[in-house]
């Protein structure tokens, strides 16, 4: 019973945490999903379960170690080019024109959950694309959580020299 009650009060503080941390909202819905995820974290470091896991990183000091390792199992970093078709729309009908009667001189975007950053380069494609009227001198930053996505984003980021300038850090 007791240790019933232990591994709920574990779920409840990750769920916390995770939410505290990035925003990612973690329903009992999902639990079974973020588990199988954690059971293999769990398993590479060689424990038995994901409650003994849970115990290991709030009971005996291995939060700060996993953290990053959480993140990286609780995200969803699905993505693909012009995944959102709307998104693009808008930029290519709303944003580009109104920054175009704003006389600024140059856009600044942000993909702020980039993943990989197939989301920076559709947007990309799109300033390109209006840009060959009237060239647009555009900015875009893309960030993500996981480390691990921002590691491929930056060994994805390989272009000809002079096409573009592509900073990864
Ligand atoms: C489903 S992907 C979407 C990627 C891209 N925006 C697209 O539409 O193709 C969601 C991304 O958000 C990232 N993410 C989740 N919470 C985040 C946060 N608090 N800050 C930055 N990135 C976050 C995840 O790591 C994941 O790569």
């Amino acid at each position: 019973m007791r240790h019933a009650a232990e591994a709920a009060s574990h779920v409840t503080r990750l769920r916390e945490l995770v939410y505290k941390t990035t925003g990612i909202k973690m329903p009992p819905s999902k639990w079974s999903m973020v588990e199988s995820r954690l059971r293999r974290r769990s398993a590479a470091l060689g424990m038995d379960s994901v409650e003994d896991y849970l115990r290991f990183v709030f009971d005996d000091g291995g939060l700060d170690r996993e953290m990053p390792h959480i993140i990286e199992r609780i995200t969803t970093n699905k993505t693909d080019f012009f995944r959102e078709p709307e998104h693009f729309r808008i930029l290519a009908e709303r944003v580009i024109p109104e920054f175009r009667l704003s006389g600024r001189r140059g856009l600044k975007l942000w993909s702020a959950a980039a993943s990989v950053g197939a989301e920076a380069w559709s947007a990309a494609m799109v300033l390109a694309e209006a840009g060959r009227e009237k060239p647009i001198d555009f900015a875009i930053l893309g960030t993500d959580i996981s480390r691990a996505c921002s590691r491929r984003a930056a060994a994805l980021c390989t272009l000809p020299p002079n096409s573009t300038r592509c900073h990864t850090r």
